[in-house]
């Protein structure tokens, strides 16, 4: 049975599409990264941040989403010669523009309209995946967690996966039945993107190499690693709202740095605030597992390397799972999870009451 997974992060970066094969095992059978068009992916972004006009700006967004989204499925389908009829269902999980989970009541909302995917695939679309966990009093976020725990289990010791997108987050999984745990770490590519973008309008530092040329400033480091949102224990989930360039100006407010210096340092803040969590709350861990963009970050893995000591660093590529199709790759077995009625939550990781099914079903054709 295939599903079509859909996935655009924090970063703003792509469209992740990826085929995920539910048999026995579950196998990724192929996967790409769209581009987003200019104008749509400037009026995501936008949306991110606060400002005049929302409603209409987040209703025209949805919906050229939802069709770019249905386009962009039909396309890669067709491209990899997999018929549509052989897809049970399309599990999209949109592109997020708020998420407050600590807000009273907490919210989050993701956009992309399934009623649009649906009518342009003639596929069943599952959509909104987060908000039924936060019904529930969970944070409805990290939800990768139950789906690294179904690939990645160790055979022996502790195994620590991280994501890092937009923002980084980190799934602990035990041998055997152990309890999964997760939450989000804090930035991961964020800080840096948004500084590559504010001082060289670059979308980010290749291989970390700007990163690489400076020096961490040690005041700047000292500042943002008293980041409340790090020296808190989990369940916890971040966003954009909290990283962004007004995170990197505040921090740097007074100091005078080299632009390469900050890029330096908020590296080394990166690397070091997922290895603290790590260190701290998946200390028997022998090894870190990495997928997501950051990945390809030559200097922040090298910095995590140095920060993670003594533990084992490699992607999920090395265990047979394309580390930029992972989190797309997730919702299409969270569909398949809602179809059978399954829970897609780890509560303990969330938050949650309990276990839920997550979702809501878009007819296809
Ligand atoms: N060669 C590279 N060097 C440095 N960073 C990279 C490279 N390739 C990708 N990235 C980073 O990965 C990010 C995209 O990662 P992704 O996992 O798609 O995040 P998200 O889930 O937030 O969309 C980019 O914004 C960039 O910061
Ligand atoms: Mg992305």
């Amino acid at each position: 049975m295939l599903y079509v997974g859909v996935m655009t992060g924090t970063s703003v970066d792509g469209l992740d599409v990826a085929v995920l094969e539910v048999a026995d095992e579950l196998s990724i059978v192929a996967a790409e990264t769209v581009p987003l068009p200019a104008t749509l992916a400037e009026s995501l972004k936008a949306l991110a941040v606060p400002a005049d006009d929302e409603i209409v700006r987040l209703g025209v967004a949805d919906a050229r989403l939802g069709e770019f989204i249905g386009e962009s499925v039909c396309a890669s389908l067709r491209r990899w010669g997999i018929p549509g009829k052989d897809v049970r269902a399309i599990g999209t999980h949109g592109q997020t523009v708020r998420h407050h989970p600590d807000a009273e009541p907490p919210f989050t909302v993701q956009i992309g309209d399934p009623n649009r995917i649906a009518e342009v695939t003639g596929i069943d679309t599952v959509a909104d995946f987060r908000r039924r966990d936060m019904a529930a009093g969970g944070e409805g976020a990290p939800l990768a967690p139950l789906f690294h725990a179904a690939l990645f289990r160790p055979r022996s010791g502790m195994r620590a996966i991280v994501n890092i997108g937009g923002i980084a987050n980190v799934t602990i999984l035990p041998v055997g039945s152990g309890v999964v745990s997760g939450f989000d770490t804090g930035p991961g590519n964020a800080l840096m993107d948004a500084w590559s973008r504010g001082c060289l309008d670059v979308p980010f530092d290749r291989d970390g190499r700007w990163a690489a040329a400076g020096n961490v400033a040690q005041e700047l480091l000292t500042r943002l690693q008293d980041d409340p949102f790090i020296r808190r224990p989990p369940p916890k989930s971040t966003g954009k709202e909290t990283y962004h360039l007004g995170y990197v100006r505040a921090a740097c407010a007074g100091l005078a740095l080299a632009p390469a210096d900050v890029q330096a340092s908020l590296a080394e803040f990166t690397a070091w605030s997922i290895a603290a969590a790590i260190n701290c709350w998946a200390s028997e861990a022998s090894e870190v597992v990495v997928c997501g963009g950051g990945r390809r970050n030559a200097y922040l893995m090298q910095r995590l390397a140095a920060h993670a000591a003594g533990r084992q660093l490699l992607t999920t590529d090395a265990l047979g799972f394309d580390g930029d199709a992972l989190e797309a790759a997730a919702f299409a077995w969270f569909a398949h999870r809602t179809l059978q009625r399954q829970p897609s939550n780890a509560p303990q990781v969330t938050g949650a009451e309990g276990p839920r099914v997550l979702g809501g079903v878009y007819a296809g054709g």
